[in-house]
């Protein structure tokens, strides 16, 4: 009888695998994820954009890398096998840091490992006197690629105030300490994984907008892009991961940029906030006749102005693409607030 039951059960799975392989079979690549945390990284968000990684593509390029949460998920799950990547941000700390990592991962380790000793015992002080004592005197010097500035943008990542990072409009580094009991600052080991990951052959990083670098896109490259997003109403601010901001002109520049690499044949899916101005510019007859569509999907995103307080919020995905449906959501995002329903309709 039990037999019967167990062999019923093999059938249904064998049938299920057979009707949609997950993403991840036959891959043994192990999962590394970023070593930064960023604001507005999109490790949240995965499960809801997963289902428009398309299958066939050579290229993949991100202009607005971050933290690079689908980047280091596609590199995790097998997806980027035999393909090149260009990955690419305006923010110049953070493309020197990534590109230390790759370069020189260990010179990263022994000052950041130091760095994570002294912590234990100067908490904050410390904090305080490698943001203003070194890291932003060298940044001001013209020092952008070396390990110690890595280390130092690392360990500011992981003991600053919510992992921000944030200039004042004289271009410095103005974010406060965090309050973190034991914050995990150096673990080498996932250091070196990200170190391999980006010394994949094809890999590359570029220090750059990103209109150069969606310039050259077209047939056979998977552009993925996530701007600083649109403020839901004109009393919240632009996010000012740079000294001058990203505005509305930013966001129309993006959407003309997006809408280019999409007619020369390229597969775009790019996220944003829910604002009217992207409705508007991507629902545009413009967007449209380059065969881009708008999607909302949930997030947890934080909801109150100090970013303590979680809540489920309304996203948009632009793409051109269709959603996959061998990707199943993630319980997470189940949890989050969705209704099966709704869950399954956007696997
Ligand atoms: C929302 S964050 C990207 C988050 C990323 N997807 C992740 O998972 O962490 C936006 C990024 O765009 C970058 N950025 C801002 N203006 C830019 C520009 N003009 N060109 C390229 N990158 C830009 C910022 O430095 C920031 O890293």
């Amino acid at each position: 009888m039990q037999s019967a039951v167990f062999a019923k059960a093999r059938r249904y799975v064998k049938d299920r695998n057979a009707a949609s392989p997950p993403i991840r079979q036959h891959v043994s690549t192990p999962v590394v994820r970023s070593p930064l945390k960023w604001a507005g990284g999109k490790r949240q968000l995965l499960a809801a954009l997963r289902p428009w990684f398309p299958r066939e593509f050579t290229r993949y390029v991100e202009p607005f890398l971050g933290s690079g949460a689908v980047f280091f998920d596609l590199a995790s799950s097998g997806q980027l096998e035999g393909r090149s990547a260009v990955l690419a941000d305006v923010n110049r700390d953070l493309i020197g840091c990534y590109t230390m990592l790759r370069d020189r991962a260990e010179d990263v380790i022994a000052v950041l490992s130091e760095l994570a000793a002294r912590h234990k015992h100067e908490g904050s002080r410390l904090y305080y006197e490698i943001r203003d004592e070194h890291f932003n005197p060298a940044r001001a010097a013209g020092e952008s690629a070396t390990p110690a500035l890595a280390a130092m943008l690392i360990y500011l990542n992981r003991t600053g105030y919510n992992g921000l990072y944030r200039l004042n409009r004289r271009g410095g580094f103005n974010v406060p300490a965090g309050r973190y009991t034991e914050p995990r600052i150096c673990d080498a080991e996932h250091l070196r994984a990200v170190s391999a990951v980006l010394r994949r052959p094809g890999v590359t990083l570029e220090w750059s907008s990103f209109d150069a670098v969606l310039a050259g896109a077209g047939d056979g490259d998977f552009v993925y892009c996530d701007p600083p997003y649109a403020p839901l109403s004109a009393t919240a601010s632009f996010a000012h991961y740079t000294a001058g901001g990203f505005g509305p002109a930013d966001q129309q520049r993006l959407q003309q940029t997006v809408a280019g690499a999409a007619r020369r044949g390229a597969a775009v899916l790019l996220s944003n906030s829910s604002a009217p101005l992207i409705e508007e510019l991507y629902r545009s007859a413009d967007a449209r006749d380059a065969g881009l569509r708008l999607h909302r999907v949930p997030a947890r995103r934080a909801i109150n102005a100090k970013g303590d307080a979680r809540g489920v919020v309304e996203e948009l995905v632009v793409t051109n693409l269709r959603a996959r449906t061998d990707v199943i959501p993630a319980p997470r995002m189940l949890r989050a607030g969705l209704r099966p329903a709704t869950a399954r309709r956007l696997a």
